[in-house]
């Protein structure tokens, strides 16, 4: 018989007050996407395991406007592109077991379901798959040296679940254990509901605790409890100093990912990698270099140090972008080289290409972003600004502090120079013009 569906449920319904920035805390910048996008695209990978079940996700009423334009923009919504997530609104932030409550009532009877905090991103989808298969469903416990903030997992004498205490709620004794709820359950939907509806919120902080309902349904099936002892997984966000936290040790994961695909990166505690940057192996990362989401980095081409990647840059193989280099929808041919001072923006700069120092590429006039090209080993001179819309031409050169102005293409081969630039006379060409 195939397993009960396995509907998905994330919670991101409080109003993310410990966080004090005004703003929700699921749209907070993690290694180049939002904290709740971290969430989804895991459970999105699950869900493709486990089509036949829904995804909810419970939105609060402070917040949900910018969460669910969010998630249009993103096409993330039921009906829409590929997304698939149902939004339910919590009327009241009146605590995890309501949010929890709120998403049952739009499952239909029957199946399973995975809840999630909107506010762990690290989860891997791995470990909600070995917790949905549990026989008897089953929460996720992890081991933290320093266990302030979760809820402490109470077991009995069997070492079976007992209770799960929240921080508000603990005693000395209690508050000295060290096995903490990551707040991911896999229940079946019909017990939790039936557990949900009989919350109360006779507690500490006067909420209706999910925990309480988890324990009830879990005691009663047999459920189990997986635990994980390298706790950076479950690690939850509810202060900017988690977030802090969890932004380390997953810009960590992604350096080292890189390094055991051949990416040589000389300080990764000093380098910031986004997610979804490709880099080739041979690459270089030198110190102080950032490379934000999406970028393209080539085998034998070095970054940095102090090197600002940002969307849109591709660098094709042995390009090198040096100190204070700062780059954006730029791409860059093979052996292309920018090693000082320099911003390259909306432009593509040809195959060995040599830009001085200090050259600026003048993208944005104050209305409309234009383009510049340039093409295979032009020689850009120390200080140029190129006014986009430009072109310059293959192996054509411009001079030390040259300003060459919109739509005024310099030619293959020619060299310009000034304020604004004009071809270079050659000698041989003054020599010509003296005898007219
Ligand atoms: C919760 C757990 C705690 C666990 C920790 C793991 C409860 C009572 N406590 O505590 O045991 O150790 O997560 O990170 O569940 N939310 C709603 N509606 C609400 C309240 C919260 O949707 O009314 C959402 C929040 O937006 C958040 C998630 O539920 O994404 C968890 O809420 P949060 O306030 O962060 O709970 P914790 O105190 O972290
Ligand atoms: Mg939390």
């Amino acid at each position: 018989m195939p397993a009960a569906d396995l509907h998905l449920v994330v919670l991101a319904g409080g109003n993310s007050t410990r966080i004090r920035t005004g703003g929700p805390k699921a749209l907070l910048d993690l290694c180049g996407k939002p904290l709740l996008a971290h969430v989804l695209d895991t459970l999105d990978r699950l869900h493709a395991r486990h089509p036949g079940g829904r995804r909810i996700l419970v939105l609060g009423p402070v917040h949900h406007s910018a969460l669910e334009a969010w998630l249009r923009k993103e096409g993330r919504l039921a009906g829409e592109g590929t997304g698939g997530w149902e939004i339910v609104i919590q009327e009241e932030p009146r605590g995890t077991g309501d949010a929890a409550r709120c998403a049952l009532g739009a499952l239909p009877a029957g199946g399973r379901v995975l809840l999630v905090c909107g506010d762990t991103p690290l989860l891997r989808e791995e470990t909600l798959e070995a917790l949905a298969a549990l026989p008897g469903g089953g929460l996720l416990s992890a081991v933290e040296e320093e266990p302030r903030g979760y809820g402490r997992i109470l077991r009995d004498a069997r070492g079976g679940l007992e209770a799960i205490v929240e921080e508000a709620d603990c005693d000395a004794r209690t508050a000295a254990i060290q096995e903490v709820n990551a707040g991911v359950y896999c229940l079946e939907a019909d017990a939790l509901r039936a557990a949900c509806a009989r919350l109360g919120a006779d507690n500490a902080q006067g909420e209706l605790y999910l925990t309480d309902a988890a324990v009830e349904v879990l005691r009663a099936s047999g459920g189990g409890i997986l635990r994980l002892e390298d706790s950076g997984e479950t690690l939850g966000v509810n202060t900017l100093e988690d977030l802090a936290r969890v932004a380390a040790r997953r810009r960590a994961a992604i350096l080292r990912g890189h390094m055991a695909r051949g990416v040589i990166v000389d300080a990764p505690e000093l380098t910031v990698v986004e997610e979804d940057v490709e880099i080739g192996p041979g690459a270089r990362l030198m110190p102080f270099s950032v490379l934000r989401r999406g970028v393209r980095v080539a085998s034998g081409c070095v970054v940095g140090p102090f090197a600002h990647l940002r969307a849109g840059t591709v660098l094709q193989e042995r390009a090198e972008i040096g100190n204070f280099v700062e780059t954006k929808n730029a791409e860059l041919g093979a052996g292309a080289k920018a090693k000082h001072l320099t911003y390259l923006g909306d432009c593509s700069v040809g195959a060995a290409a040599n830009i001085g120092c200090g050259t600026i590429t003048a993208n944005y006039d104050g209305k409309r972003k234009s383009r510049t090209e340039i093409g295979e080993e032009a020689f850009i001179g120390s200080g140029t600004v190129l006014v986009a819309p430009v072109r310059v031409g293959r192996a054509a050169v411009t001079g030390a502090g040259a300003v060459v102005t919109r739509n005024r293409d310099v030619p293959d081969g020619a060299t310009v120079v000034g304020v604004p630039a004009r071809p270079l006379k050659t000698s041989a060409a003054e020599a010509a013009d003296s005898e007219d």
